[in-house]
């Protein structure tokens, strides 16, 4: 026989069953949103391109090649350390046989994602006798900087021919009669730079300018060296006249950096020679590791070398000669004649690279720019 429910103990039995389904439903709300969180999201088509897996921090680094990330990080101006194994510091430290300088690299622009200008001359060698076609090509280089307000100037070197000290020719020979002397050749070195700055002044444009130097400057240490009396006479008025016209001097072989693109008139091998062969644009890009401009063959030349890895590859530019046009050096007469370049390199560089290169030979500098030469021509400061 069944207990008769009283009325209240039958209303707590129905709150008692209405609380277990709230906390039922609770239970489910929860759990679906558990299964809503843990669905899997579809996958977004792929749109950008593959990246490196780099652990955080260190993708900056890796974006450059490691020796570009190394000189970012190195002094503005060039240091120079010397060991001497006297130990001392004497004022010929660094001179004397057997002493070494320890160089870090001249940095003259870093690495930048923004477009660099340069424009580069290429050897001139110039000559006494030359003058009145050099001096020409060097106002009309001068107008191009000025005109396009081109932020950097470059020489490759082979400034001067430097005739007076060549010791191919020895001077007891009928052909070194002909031989200027080494005043005429520094006149004629500053009678050009002259030529060259006339526009820049009256442009009001002063581009950052570097020479690195060739080897017929070079031969002016030779020729020091072969006369020790004359110890810093010939380099000192060079460098000075270099100085006077606002150029900053590196040294024959050293690299000198402009947005990671090192410039210089010719890499040296391991022997410490000219790296040669009859295209040493594709010698230097096998063994540089990173884009470079020189010159030194007088043939304008642009080698892309891919290398292996993630998009790796470097630019190699000769820029060929900045001589007058059909002009070829008495010592090249036979041997380089057909293929000798005459002009100037006009460049781009971002992201530690040349990103773009021209040559303009002489003559389309003419056609631009020989109204305007005209009308300074004959003009000094
Ligand atoms: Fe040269
Ligand atoms: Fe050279």
């Amino acid at each position: 026989m069944m207990t008769p429910v009283t009325p209240d103990a039958g209303m707590a039995s129905i709150m008692a069953s209405l609380n277990a389904i709230a906390a039922r439903l609770d239970r489910l709300e929860a759990s679906e949103v558990e299964t809503e969180v843990s669905l899997e999201p579809v996958a977004a088509p792929v749109a950008e391109k593959p990246r490196f897996r780099v652990p955080a921090g260190s993708v900056k680094s890796l974006q450059k090649p490691n020796v570009i990330s190394r000189m970012d990080q190195a002094p503005a101006q060039q240091q120079v350390e010397k060991f001497s194994p006297l130990g001392d510091s004497g004022p010929y430290l660094g001179e004397m046989f057997g002493t070494s300088i320890r160089r870090s690299p001249i940095i003259d622009a870093p690495v930048s994602s923004s477009p660099i200008q340069v424009t580069t001359i290429g050897d001139t060698h110039f000559h006494p006798g030359l003058d009145h076609l050099t001096t020409r090509l060097m106002l009309l280089a001068g107008i191009h900087v000025a005109e396009t307000r081109t932020p950097y100037l470059r020489h490759i070197g082979d400034t001067s021919d430097f005739a007076s000290l060549c010791r191919h020719t020895r001077n007891d020979t009928w052909k070194a009669r002909q031989k200027p002397s080494i005043r005429q050749d520094l006149d004629s070195l500053r009678l050009n730079w002259d030529a060259l700055n006339l526009p820049l002044e009256l442009y009001n444009h002063k581009p950052q300018k570097r020479v690195t130097l060739g080897n017929h400057c070079a031969w002016a240490e030779t020729f020091e060296d072969a006369n020790p009396e004359l110890k810093g006479l010939i380099t000192g008025e060079r460098d000075s006249i270099f100085r006077a016209h606002g150029w900053e001097v590196s040294a024959y072989g050293e690299f000198a950096f402009l947005g990671g693109v090192a410039f210089t008139h010719v890499p040296l091998n391991i022997m410490g020679k000219p790296a040669g062969g009859q295209t040493p644009e594709v010698t230097i890009s096998n063994q540089v590791t990173h884009d470079l401009v020189f010159g030194h063959t007088h043939r304008r030349n642009s080698v892309l070398r891919p290398k292996m890895g993630y998009n790796n590859r470097v630019n190699v530019v000769n820029v060929g000669s900045a001589m007058p046009e059909f002009y070829v050096g008495e010592y090249a007469q036979l041997t380089q004649g057909s293929a000798v370049t005459y002009g100037i390199s006009q460049m781009t560089i971002f992201d530690g690279r040349i990103q773009s290169e021209r040559h303009i030979p002489w003559r389309e500098m003419e056609m631009m720019y020989g109204k305007t030469a005209d009308a300074l021509q004959g003009r000094s400061l």
